[in-house]
C-alpha cells in the first residue's frame, strides 16, 4: 500500500506543466482503432491503470498494437485495426480492473459480436451498477447474462436490431454502450440524452467516416460499412488538470499555467463551477487536437466566494466535484452542489466517503442524496486519511493536504495512477510540497 506525505505548502505555487493525455479518449481510441480497417496512430496516449486495463483487453481480442513508451505518461500506440468483424474470442475473461469507461463500452460492441465474451473487473467494478447498459443492450437484442446486474457479464453471440432509447440519467457511458452496439445493428440507432453527457465517442466516429447527427437532444447513428483509421494526439485531460488548478487557485501568491487541455464543453463544468468562486482562471492559444477543442489554461491564485451548483454544469464536471469541494474549503461561505447522485455510483458512492474523509480533516461538510455543502473558509486541520482506492478522491485529498495546518496522509494512493500517472512528480514540479513515503 503506498502512502502519500502532504506538507502544509508555505510557498506559491509556480511553472508550466502539461498533464496526461484525456482518459476517455484514450478508452476509445483503442477501442475503436481495433475496428477500424487499416492501421490507426495514437499520440499521447494515457498509459494509466484505467486505460491499461482496456488496452490489454482489446489485445486479448486479437489486435496487434505496436507501442513506443515515449514517456511514463504518453506512449504513441500503433493499432492495427481489424475491421467491424476481425475481432477474434478472448481465450481468458477480460479483466477491466477499476475501469467502469472500459467495462461498458467494451460491452456495447461486444454484443454484436458472433463469438462469446466474459467481462470481469476489480471487487470495485463488481459493485459498480450494470443493469444501465444490460437493459437497453438487451432490447436491442444483445444475450447477456450477469448475476444482480453487476460484473462479470457474460456475452453469448447476437444479432443485433437499432432501437431509440431515452436514458433515464445522462451517462456517456451508456450513451457510448449502445452507439458502439449499433454499429452491429440493423437500422439507425437513437439515444436521448437528459443532460450534456460527453461526446467524445460521437466526434471519434465522424472522424472514422462514420454518420452521427444530433438534435433535440437525440444521437444518432446509421450503421457505417466500415471506420476509417485513426491518427489523433491526445489532448491533455482537464479532468487531471483539475488537481493542479485546485491547489493554484487555493495556495496563496500561486500562478500556474496547464498546456493543450481539452476543452470540450461537454467537460467543462470545473472551470465554471470554480469561476463561480471568482476564480481568476484564464485560457489562451485556443486551438483544435485530435477533432477536439484545446487551449493553455492560466490560474493565479485569489480569493474565493461561496457558490451554488447544480444542472447541467454538474454534469459537465461530475468528475472534478470532489475536488471543487476543496475549492470549496477556502470559499467564504456555504458552497452548495446538487443534482449530483451520480457521484454514488462512481468508483465509490463519492458523496458518502467524500464527506468522510474531509470531516477527518477537519472540514464541516453536510451530505444529502444528490449533493453536499461544505461551510467555508476552514484551515484544514491535516491529519490521516484514506483514498478509498479512488484516484480522484486521493487527488482531491492531497490537494486539500497542502491547505492544511499540520502534516497530512493519504493512504491508499497508489490508485492515483488510475488516471494520472506522474500526479505527485507533476505535482512537485510546480513546486508542491508532497511525496511517496511508502512504496
Ligand atoms: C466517462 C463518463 C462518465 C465519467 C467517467 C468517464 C466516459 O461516467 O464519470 O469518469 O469516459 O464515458 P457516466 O457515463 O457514468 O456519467
Amino acid at each position: 500500500m503506498k502512502t502519500l506525505l502532504i506538507h502544509p505548502q508555505k510557498t506559491p505555487l509556480r511553472g508550466t506543466i502539461t498533464v496526461p493525455g484525456d482518459k476517455s479518449i484514450s478508452h476509445r481510441a483503442v477501442m475503436l482503432a481495433a475496428l477500424a480497417e487499416g492501421t490507426s496512430h495514437i499520440r499521447r496516449w494515457l498509459p494509466a491503470g484505467d486505460t491499461l486495463a482496456t488496452l490489454t483487453a482489446v489485445q486479448s481480442l486479437g489486435i496487434p498494437i505496436h507501442i513506443e513508451k515515449t514517456s511514463d505518461t504518453a506512449w504513441e500506440l500503433t493499432i492495427e485495426g481489424q475491421g467491424l468483424h476481425g475481432l477474434r474470442p478472448s481465450p481468458e475473461p477480460l479483466d477491466l480492473r477499476n475501469a467502469g469507461t472500459g467495462l461498458r463500452l467494451l460491452a456495447g460492441i461486444l454484443s454484436g459480436q458472433r463469438f462469446p465474451s466474459v467481462l470481469d473487473g476489480s471487487e470495485q467494478l463488481r459493485k459498480r451498477p450494470m443493469g444501465r447498459i444490460i437493459r437497453p443492450l438487451t432490447e436491442m437484442g444483445a444475450d447477456i447474462v450477469a448475476g444482480n446486474g453487476r460484473v462479470p457479464l457474460i456475452i453469448h453471440p447476437a444479432s443485433l436490431h437499432a432501437i431509440s432509447y431515452r436514458m433515464p440519467v445522462a451517462s456517456a457511458q451508456v450513451k457510448s454502450a449502445i452507439l458502439l452496439a449499433g454499429l452491429y445493428a440493423e437500422g439507425e440507432t437513437r439515444v436521448y440524452q437528459p443532460g450534456p453527457a460527453r461526446d467524445h465517442t460521437e466526434r471519434m466516429l465522424r472522424a472514422m467516416g462514420a454518420t452521427v447527427q444530433e438534435a433535440d437532444g437525440w444521437v444518432w447513428l446509421e450503421r457505417p460499412e466500415s471506420l476509417a483509421p485513426l491518427d489523433l494526439t491526445v489532448p491533455a485531460d482537464i479532468s487531471s488538470a483539475a488537481f493542479p488548478l485546485v491547489a493554484a487557485a487555493t495556495v496563496p501568491h500561486s500562478q500556474i499555467t496547464i498546456e493543450n487541455v481539452g476543452l470540450n464543453e461537454t467537460r467543462t463544468g470545473i472551470l465554471a463551477m470554480l469561476q463561480a468562486m471568482g476564480a481568476a482562471i484564464s485560457v489562451q492559444n485556443e486551438r483544435e487536437t485530435g477533432g477536439e477543442p484545446t487551449a493553455d489554461l492560466t490560474v493565479r491564485f485569489d480569493e474565493l466566494h461561496s457558490a451554488d451548483i447544480g444542472g447541467a454544469i454538474v454534469v459537465r464536471g461530475i468528475d472534478e466535484l470532489p475536488v471543487w469541494a476543496v475549492a470549496a474549503t477556502q470559499a467564504a461561505g456555504d458552497s452548495t452542489a446538487r443534482d449530483a447522485a451520480e457521484l454514488r455510483v462512481k468508483e465509490v458512492d463519492r458523496i458518502s466517503v467524500l464527506a468522510g474523509e474531509l470531516q477527518q480533516l477537519g472540514i464541516d461538510i453536510t451530505e444529502f442524496t444528490d449533493g453536499f455543502t461544505v461551510h467555508g473558509p476552514v484551515r484544514p486541520s491535516g491529519g490521516t486519511a484514506d483514498s478509498h482506492d479512488d484516484h480522484r478522491l486521493g487527488m482531491s485529498l492531497a490537494i486539500l493536504g497542502l491547505l492544511a495546518q499540520n502534516d497530512t496522509l493519504v493512504h491508499d494512493a497508489a490508485c492515483v495512477a488510475d488516471s494520472f500517472p506522474g500526479f505527485v512528480e507533476t505535482m512537485q514540479a510546480l513546486g508542491a510540497s508532497m511525496e511517496w513515503v511508502r512504496g
